[in-house]
């Protein structure tokens, strides 16, 4: 005997592995369409989608390509996307303005995609990197190239606020600003959209995997690094006090990202906050990962593309961002 009871011979493990019968009624963890939220990048630049070569099957897609897009996801069992968008190269700016235009890609697919596809979750990305022409997340001081928080606020409210008003039903602050669940949640309270749900990518790493991520968006930053706001990859408690924060801030749901090389955070922080919906982004370098192996021969994508995400599910994640989302879910129905 041990503290668990008998030990071998009486105890076999090997019993309950005998039969794929047993083994699938035993697994702890599934995968199932409804678990995922598929990533799209909506373009203001051109009529054809632009495949982006560092994320294999994942395109830049035009505006009025969005209600497909959506149609397709629905088809497959998938509940929900996750709306970035691409501004042609023009319309950027130091301040980023046009990440709250009116007639900007996101607010115009958000729009055409709840008129249309009333059911599918839409979640909408809140940053700036993508709109400003230093490829920052914030506005950035002049001579000292200091990204400065408190006047990026401003920005992100209105970014929220227009992306509440063209019809998302949730938004996700992804540029690791201080305070910026608790203005964006102010600013959408003041204009009535106090049901628009927000999304805090309250633990984001500053991370080496986000590279494929910044060629399909453009978003690069032309000189520094987000060090300076992204968590340091060798910092695990404070992912707990990030999340915390943005909880007492208005956040609804939680989000660890990336996903795999974190999911001792994913696990941390599903720990501290059971009560809470917890996202993982598995980032566009963990995709082109798996697809670039999978593309030389050296690994099964489909197995390990399951295996990976179901780490995630088992670590404490209830939802997972993923660019395999639909691979996954086809995978599923076959
Ligand atoms: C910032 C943002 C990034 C990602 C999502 N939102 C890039 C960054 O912080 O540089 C990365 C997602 C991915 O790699 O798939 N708006």
């Amino acid at each position: 005997m041990n503290a668990l009871g008998p030990v071998f011979p009486v105890a076999r493990p090997r019993r309950l592995r005998r039969s794929e019968a047993l083994r699938s009624m035993l697994r702890e963890t599934v995968l199932s369409p409804r678990d995922f939220v598929s990533p799209v990048f909506v373009t203001d630049g051109g009529a054809v989608e632009q495949p982006i070569a560092s994320m294999p099957g994942v395109s830049r897609i035009p505006v009025d390509h969005a209600v497909a897009e959506g149609e397709s996801l629905l088809e497959l069992g998938i509940a929900a996307i996750l709306m970035f968008g691409v501004p042609s190269k023009e319309k950027k700016d130091p301040g980023g303005r046009e990440s709250y235009a009116d007639g900007g890609a996101v607010q115009r697919a958000v729009r055409a995609l709840k008129a249309a596809l009333p059911e599918l979750v839409v979640i909408t990305d809140v940053c700036l990197c993508e709109y400003t022409s230093h490829g920052h997340c914030g506005l950035v001081e002049e001579g000292s190239g200091r990204i400065l928080n408190d006047p990026t606020l401003d920005i992100l409210r209105r970014v929220a606020v227009s992306h509440a008003e063209a019809g998302a039903d949730v938004v996700a602050p992804s540029g690791m600003m201080d305070g910026a669940v608790g203005a964006i949640r102010a600013a959408l309270d003041e204009v009535g959209a106090e049901e628009t749900a927000i999304l805090s990518y309250a633990v984001k790493y500053a991370s080496a995997f986000y590279g494929p991520f910044r060629e399909a968006a453009g978003g690069a930053p032309a000189f520094g690094d987000r060090r300076t706001h992204q968590i340091d990859p060798g910092n695990a408690r404070v992912a707990i006090r990030e999340t915390a924060l943005d909880l007492a801030e208005g956040a609804d749901m939680l989000m660890v990202k990336p996903a795999l090389a974190y999911l001792d955070v994913v696990s941390a922080v599903r720990r501290a906050h059971p009560e809470v919906p917890l996202f993982a982004y598995n980032v566009s370098g963990e995709y082109a990962m798996v697809k670039a192996a999978a593309a030389a021969g050296w690994l099964d994508e489909r197995a390990v593309a399951n295996e990976v995400l179901m780490s995630m599910k088992r670590a404490g994640a209830d939802s997972i961002i993923s660019y395999h989302a639909k691979d996954v879910a086809r995978w599923l129905s076959r």
